[in-house]
């Protein structure tokens, strides 16, 4: 159970324009009993076209303050404005160390009635500080509070305290004490015997531009919606077959599950088509869907296949024990040495020894489910077992004493892995649901791949967050397990997967016909500081865009496409890939109907580099990504 989603989170803040255009329609509906038509709009603020009046209307709507009229997406005169009341904002309140409490009314906010309940009277303060960033409260974000001098236990208050300081914590009465307490784990709880509540926080509105857009303040022609319930903070992930293998950028199941479970129905057939190692696969096993998984890396589709094929556990645990028994019995001399580039480099002499006896063993189980489920396991004892540093999804060798020290217990890590594997696929061959199929196709997914058209539920997938060089590099992780378990007729050519994933070779100049402004503007920007790095974000984007015409061909009309992505940040600029997804889509015949963010509270990705290669220089590259929710016309 997690505590995160505390208050309804989901608030915008209306730019001035767009509090004039509804103030406009507002003022009209009361005068016409019906709306403005979105020419009249247009004139009314000198707009440079209906198209413009259209994206005040789409704000307004995915902000709440107008009725979703989907099939009107011309019309405003259907829309209903809802009551909305003026909040005042009354100064800053510190999420950190106390400040002095100032309520001096400078400015005021419009958010609806219905998101702060009728009763009660509210203010609103700025937040400044970082000390209740748990409770997704960050600085520059505004909270609503509702005026109360008393508070339960665990929410989360203004507190005065030490003769007008004011701040914002968690309120705790213990041993006739106050505690308030910080939702930050590296800061220390204020004890006090007197605190003076001056009201409860009811909503949070997000400072957008500071969490996603560096500062940048403008209308934007979507809307990013901050929902904490997606956040899925500190649940499990690794239940059924989730957990059987590393892979980069995993699905958080729950994410995968709770978006098939909205944007398609039992007996439906769904396609991931950047499928991984095949999370949202399982999931749509779990709840019945059937479902197509498309990657271009090897090992990724070797992983896919044995996560999702249910095997009888009793019959896996029984070749399995006997496997132990005949690994013991390899004599040095039965084996045959794996012969790939600079084996010696990533592995000592007695890890290769024990490894081919383990991958022999293996291969002798006759059932091909149960050996490639085996082989897994040994994949993962192939990573742990190498010279390399295993907390990082590039290769990179140990050194000196570390490397020199290096004597892993090649057959110990195999039966911890296996073993965990083994009761992840009990749990699996329990819950799958029997009468639904998998499919998994290598392939590229900027081509054709032989699923026909029109013939898909829905798209659930999480693309690449830019090319493997600069960002996940997937087939570096995988190349050593991919080099030992034969997925490819050379093992040598397992270094060359990263140039063939999106955006894997730069373009040659930046000429292009895609139709985003987000691209051209972000491109750019980074152009004019490294032009090489430019070529690659527009390759990954063109990549994108051929993937996104497929996803349209695949897909039944007025179905759903579901991609998570992430902003990344290139030579210090955010490239807002989200906004770049909708923008190219809607040229190809979806609508973007939603854009949700989340915070990523575990995936594993490089979180940290160095944009500026000044050394010691570290800029958070993403702990955000968004979901953006398509629906084809
Ligand atoms: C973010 S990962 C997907 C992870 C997946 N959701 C999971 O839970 O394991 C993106 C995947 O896209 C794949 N990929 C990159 N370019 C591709 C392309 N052109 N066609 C198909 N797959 C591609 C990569 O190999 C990688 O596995």
């Amino acid at each position: 159970m997690y505590t995160f989603y505390l208050f309804s989170i989901i608030l915008y803040m209306l730019t001035k324009k767009q509090v004039q255009v509804f103030d406009f329609i507002k003022t009209y509906r009361s005068k016409n009993d019906y709306a403005p038509s979105l020419e009249e709009i247009r004139r009314k603020f000198k707009l440079a076209s209906v198209s413009t009046s259209h994206y005040y209307i789409s704000k307004l709507q995915n902000a709440g303050f107008l009725n979703k009229e989907h099939n009107q997406p011309r019309a405003v005169s259907t829309v209903e404005a809802k009551q909305t009341v003026e909040i005042p904002i009354l100064g800053a309140i510190a999420a950190g160390q106390p400040i002095e409490a100032i309520e001096i009314p400078d400015e005021t906010i419009t958010i609806t009635r219905d998101e702060i309940g009728k009763q009660g009277k509210h203010y609103a303060l700025r937040v400044q500080g970082s000390s209740m960033i748990d409770e997704g409260i960050f600085d520059g974000d505004i909270v609503v509070i509702r005026k109360q001098e008393v508070a339960e236990n665990g929410q989360t208050v203004v507190a005065v305290i030490d003769d007008n300081q004011a701040t914002l914590k968690k309120l705790y009465r213990e041993n006739g004490k106050f505690r308030l307490q910080p939702a930050n784990p590296t800061l220390f709880p204020i004890y006090r015997d007197e605190v003076e509540v001056r009201g409860v926080v009811v909503k949070i509105i997000r400072n957008l531009e500071s969490q996603l857009d560096q500062g940048q303040s403008r209308d934007e022609k979507y809307v990013r919606k901050i929902d904490y319930s997606w956040d899925y903070r500190g649940e499990k992930t690794k239940s059924h077959t989730h957990g059987i293998h590393t892979y980069p950028a995993m699905f958080i199941p729950q994410v995968g599950r709770r978006l098939l479970e909205t944007y398609s129905k039992e007996g439906d057939t769904i396609c991931d088509i950047f499928c991984g190692s095949g999370s949202a696969l399982v999931e749509s096993r779990l709840i019945g869907r059937n479902a197509y998984g498309i990657d271009l890396n090897p090992l990724a589709i070797f992983l896919a296949k044995a996560k999702t094929t249910p095997i009888n556990p009793q019959k896996l645990t029984k070749e399995y024990l006997a496997l132990l028994d005949r690994v013991e019995k390899i004599k040095d001399k039965e084996i045959q040495r794996p012969d790939f580039k600079n084996i010696d480099f990533w592995f000592k002499d007695k890890v290769i020894v024990k490894l081919a006896k383990l991958k022999k063993a293996i291969r002798e189980i006759k059932d091909e489910s149960i050996q490639n489920f085996l082989m897994v396991a040994f994949s993962e004892t192939v990573r742990y077992s190498s010279n390399t540093k295993t907390g990082e999804f590039k290769l990179v060798r140990v050194k000196g004493e570390k490397l020199e020290k290096h004597d892993p217990d090649v057959i110990g890590i195999f039966r911890k892995h296996a073993e965990k594997n083994i009761a992840g696929m009990t749990d699996f061959y329990k819950d799958a649901k029997k009468d639904v199929w998998t499919k998994i196709i290598y392939g590229d997914s900027s081509k054709d791949n032989g699923i026909k058209a029109n013939s898909i539920d829905c798209i659930i997938t999480s693309p690449p967050y830019g090319d493997s060089r600069t960002t996940v590099a997937y087939g570096q992780f995988s190349r050593l397990s991919a080099q030992w378990i034969d997925v490819f007729d050379d093992p040598d050519d397992a270094s060359g997967v990263d140039n063939d994933l999106l955006g894997g070779r730069a373009t040659k100049d930046l000429i292009h016909t895609l139709s985003s402004d987000y691209l051209k503007e972000s491109l750019e920007k980074i152009a004019k500081q490294d032009e090489a790095r430019a070529r690659d974000v527009l390759s990954f984007n063109l990549g994108l865009n051929e993937c996104l015409k497929q996803a349209h061909r695949i897909l039944k009309p007025r179905k759903y496409f579901c991609l998570v992505v992430g902003n990344r940040l290139v030579k210090q600029v955010r490239i807002p890939t989200d906004f770049i997804i909708a923008e190219l889509a809607e040229k190809i015949g979806f609508t973007c109907e939603d854009i949700i963010v989340r915070n990523i509270p575990g995936k594993r990705m490089p979180i940290k580099n160095s944009p500026t290669n000044i050394v010691g220089a570290l800029e958070e590259t993403m702990n955000k990504e968004s979901i953006v929710v398509l629906r084809k016309n």
